[in-house]
């Protein structure tokens, strides 16, 4: 193995995100060599001292926290990656920024527009390395979308669409709020699916389409009431359940965004779709390994939408896994974020979506929220350069 420089990891937060972030960790020097930097797991911290020692013991950390300021203030860590809920993303992303250090954080970068502000202006004036984990980017097929629009081959944009659909929440009996369901708690998510589905769809679309200008949205509450499961009281729910927005990319054309919790039959059905006067586009998060693609250019008699098995050594990241025809998944997206992260660490560039990115993005979503609420069109005053 080259001879590379450590970039020593404190991970905070050991769910969902704090395994696959670990998994990128673990993964990356051995798929990709050649790069200059290794994370080392120096720390994983979470609350519960057995849990976050189990968490350690399992995927390899030297050592535990059960304070997020503790961990913050070593000195043998180069980088805090913030893997918690939403509402303490603010609060330790500027503690981290204040000490100096590299910050990784999970999307949304917060619960709203004012915090999201705080955060950038914190990296901002830090200077330090950050990203934020917008993580569908990486998945080969959606960066070879970004590689086919920025070519040119679509020609001019006329229409963005895209959903994301779940169906976890329909029971009137889920709690809200407290481990595992924090995510129905106003509170702690900031948002619903606005915050925690459509931000990954804005931050595609702007990143493939640029600027979305203007908003109209409408959101709805479909259980009024549920049980919160740390007061244990009957509450007022305070989240979307869905929400639908149309509105207008700088560049004239016109976007389309849905997002659900009760598709029943849809688990994390994420596709987009973009026409543009030559040609179309589009993608499905249930068969990530594919791109279709649509040209008009074709010889009309074999003209049709073609299914790309995005797996061949000249498509993005691939060259780095398996060989031609064999897929990867949705973990390497992760994989391929750490990457890119130890790669900018060499090249001085930064590792979009930074901060400052998120933060638009999360105009957007207040754009949406405040649409839905006041039943008017809102502009996002996002300010994205392709
Ligand atoms: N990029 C993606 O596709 C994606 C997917 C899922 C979640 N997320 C985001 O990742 C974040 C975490 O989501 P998750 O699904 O992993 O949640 P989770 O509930 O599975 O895990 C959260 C972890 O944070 C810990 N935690 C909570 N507060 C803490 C604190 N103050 N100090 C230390 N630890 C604390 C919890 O104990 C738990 O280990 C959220 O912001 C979420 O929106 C992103």
């Amino acid at each position: 193995m080259k001879n590379k420089k450590d970039l020593r990891i404190g991970l905070v937060g050991t769910g969902f995100m704090g395994r696959t972030h670990t998994n990128g960790y673990k993964r990356v020097s051995d798929f990709f060599p050649d790069l200059g930097y290794h994370p080392v797991l120096k720390a994983v911290c979470s609350r519960n001292k057995d849990k976050v020692q189990a968490f350690a013991d399992q995927w390899g950390y030297e050592s535990i926290e059960t304070d997020w300021k503790a961990l913050v203030a070593r000195n043998d860590i180069d980088a805090i990656d913030i893997c918690t809920p939403n509402d303490s993303h603010a609060e330790i992303a500027i503690a981290v920024a204040k000490a100096g250090k590299m910050v990784l954080c999970e999307k949304p970068l917060a619960r709203n527009v004012a915090e999201a502000k705080q955060m950038a202006d914190a990296i901002e004036k830090a200077k330090v390395k950050n990203t934020v984990w917008y993580n569908y980017r990486r998945l080969p097929a959606v960066t070879l979308a970004k590689q086919i629009v920025a070519s040119g081959k679509l020609g001019k944009i006329y229409h963005y669409r895209a959903n994301f659909l779940q169906d976890w929440t329909i029971n009137a009996e889920l709690p809200q709020g407290g481990a595992g369901l924090w995510r129905m708690d106003s509170d702690v998510a900031g948002s619903g699916v606005t915050g925690d589905l459509l931000a990954h769809c804005i931050d595609t679309a702007m990143w493939l389409n640029g600027a979305i200008t203007d908003v109209s949205a409408v959101t709805e509450t479909f259980v009024k009431e549920r049980m919160h499961a740390l007061t244990g009281k009957v509450q007022k729910v305070g989240i979307d359940d869905a929400c639908i927005f149309h509105c207008h990319f700088e560049n004239g054309s016109l976007g389309l965004f849905e997002s659900t919790r009760y598709a029943r039959g849809h688990k994390a059905l994420y596709t987009f779709e973009i026409n543009g006067a030559n040609a179309s586009i589009r993608w499905d998060l249930h068969d990530l390994n594919r791109l279709e693609y649509f040209d008009h250019r074709d010889e009309s008699i074999v003209r049709g939408w073609r299914s790309v098995h995005v797996t061949d050594g000249d498509q993005p990241y691939m060259d780095k896994w398996w060989v031609p025809g064999l897929g990867i998944g949705y973990e390497h997206s992760f994989v391929h974020q750490v990457a890119d992260f130890l790669k900018s660490l060499e090249t001085g560039e930064t590792c979009a979506p930074t901060f400052k990115d998120a933060y638009e993005t999360q105009k957007v979503c207040e754009a949406v929220i405040d649409s839905a609420n006041t039943k008017s069109w809102k502009d996002t005053g996002v300010e994205w350069k392709l």
